[in-house]
């Protein structure tokens, strides 16, 4: 999956890949990412890329000409086509269903804005999809940029280690993950769960399935009222 980002700090996102799994992506050739700095395509001595908003009101707004050379410049360094994505507060929520469809795409270029925002119509020109990761201001769109790359790249087939890991991950099964141990078996007084020492694996799946519905259930009712539980699941609440 190639990955172009439109960015103040293009270098800042492209280090993503400079750790873990991410990394190991690039170094398998399964990712790339490419930096597009909206400041070499400016034409002054400043090369400025924001300017004052229309209207008035605080903060700086980025204007359309430099980022939609640099949005153009990454279009044409690749001939697949590519989604144009626009991190902002604005934007849907991402969430793992997003993240898996977009996952399956062959590029994407991210546009990362920084100040009050980008002028409206560089969005409509260029934008395709725009999501937030979360109800919160960051003062750009870098580490969301980051964060959506890192959750596709988990995802590309030949990734992570265990292809079952990303299956069971919270949420691609619409629920919380349940939780793990390792050795040593007790710590501080705290034992492992009879359960999984006992290499019964029908129970073992049975009281994981049991956790994630428990921990949804107290922790984001939101995310169980999507669900439509089999009655085998009512089975094991009822337990
Ligand atoms: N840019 C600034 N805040 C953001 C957020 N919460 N999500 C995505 N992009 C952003």
């Amino acid at each position: 999956m190639r990955f172009d980002v439109v960015s103040l700090f293009p270098g800042w996102v492209a280090s993503v890949a400079d750790w873990g799994i991410t990394g190991r992506a690039r170094d398998r050739g399964l990712l790339s990412l490419h930096g597009w700095d909206p400041r070499d395509y400016t034409h002054d001595r400043h090369r400025t890329v924001d300017d004052r908003p229309y209207g008035g009101g605080p903060g700086m707004v980025m204007k359309v000409d430099p980022l939609r050379q640099a949005i153009q410049a990454a279009r044409h360094a690749d001939p697949r086509p590519a989604r144009v994505i626009y991190l902002s507060p604005q934007g849907r929520p991402l969430d793992q269903a997003g993240v898996q469809r977009l996952a399956t795409l062959p590029r994407v270029i991210l546009l990362a804005g920084r100040y009050e925002g980008i002028d409206e119509r560089l969005i409509q020109l260029e934008v395709d999809e725009e999501w937030s990761i979360g109800d919160y201001v960051l003062s750009g769109g870098e580490l969301a940029a980051m964060v959506l790359i890192d959750a596709c790249a988990r995802l590309l087939p030949g990734v992570l280690g265990d292809a079952l890991s990303a299956a069971q991950d919270s949420f691609s099964q619409g629920l919380l993950d349940c939780p793990h141990y390792t050795r040593p078996e007790v710590v501080d007084g705290l034992a492992v769960p009879e359960v999984l020492l006992s290499g019964d694996h029908g129970r073992i799946t049975g009281w994981r399935r049991k956790q994630a519905l428990g921990r949804t259930w107290e922790r984001r009712p939101d995310l169980l009222a999507q669900q439509e539980l089999s009655e085998a699941d009512c089975r094991l609440l009822e337990e």
